[in-house]
């Protein structure tokens, strides 16, 4: 399965890795973004909302409270964050299996709490938290694109998933 690591020292390169990563990015999949509070996962969807031509990063705000945020062109973009729920019941009302079957990226934080109900062929994205601005992203699944390995971009360096063979 491919994977992908980054090392941003800073939001600038965190931005930077966004931009390599839509590249990676089908326009169409699930990604579950996986981190803690305040890891980089909005910071990392706006970074991604931009790259792809679809809104300044400066548009895109948290779902927090909205739990939906939807952008338009020419990719259409699903934020989703389901932080604040608790039971799945209120995740039924969210119509994301609508969500699911549109021709759309989908970018869902803290999708972890309900992932049995996620589509089992998502990407998924953690941000792990490093000394000050240091972060880790790592992007794993079936959907990336391998097109942009390893070899030809030094800047991405494969996670050790995927260098070291699976028993
Ligand atoms: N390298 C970095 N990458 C991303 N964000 C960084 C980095 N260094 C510092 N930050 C800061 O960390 C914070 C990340 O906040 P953000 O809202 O993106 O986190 P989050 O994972 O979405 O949190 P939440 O779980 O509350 O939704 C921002 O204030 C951002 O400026
Ligand atoms: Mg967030």
């Amino acid at each position: 399965m491919p994977s992908y690591t980054w090392f941003p020292a800073n939001v600038d390169e965190t931005r930077a890795a966004a931009v390599e990563l839509a590249a990676l990015l089908p326009r169409r999949a699930v990604v579950q973004l996986t981190g803690n509070l305040g890891a980089g996962k909005t910071t990392l969807v706006a970074a991604l909302v931009e790259a792809l031509g679809v809104a300044p990063s400066a548009e895109v705000s948290s779902p927090t409270f909205s739990l939906i945020h939807e952008y338009g062109e020419p990719t259409r973009i699903y934020h989703i964050d389901l932080y604040r729920l608790e039971e799945p019941r209120e995740l039924f009302t969210l119509g994301l299996e609508e969500i699911f079957d549109a021709n759309a990226l989908v970018l869902i934080e803290w999708g972890e709490k309900f992932a049995r109900f996620l589509p089992p062929n998502r990407i998924i994205l953690t941000i792990e938290h490093g000394d000050g601005d240091h972060r880790r992203i790592t992007a794993t699944g079936d959907l990336l694109s391998t097109r942009t390995s390893p070899e030809s971009d030094p800047r991405i360096s494969p996670a050790p998933s995927s260098s070291a063979p699976s028993s």
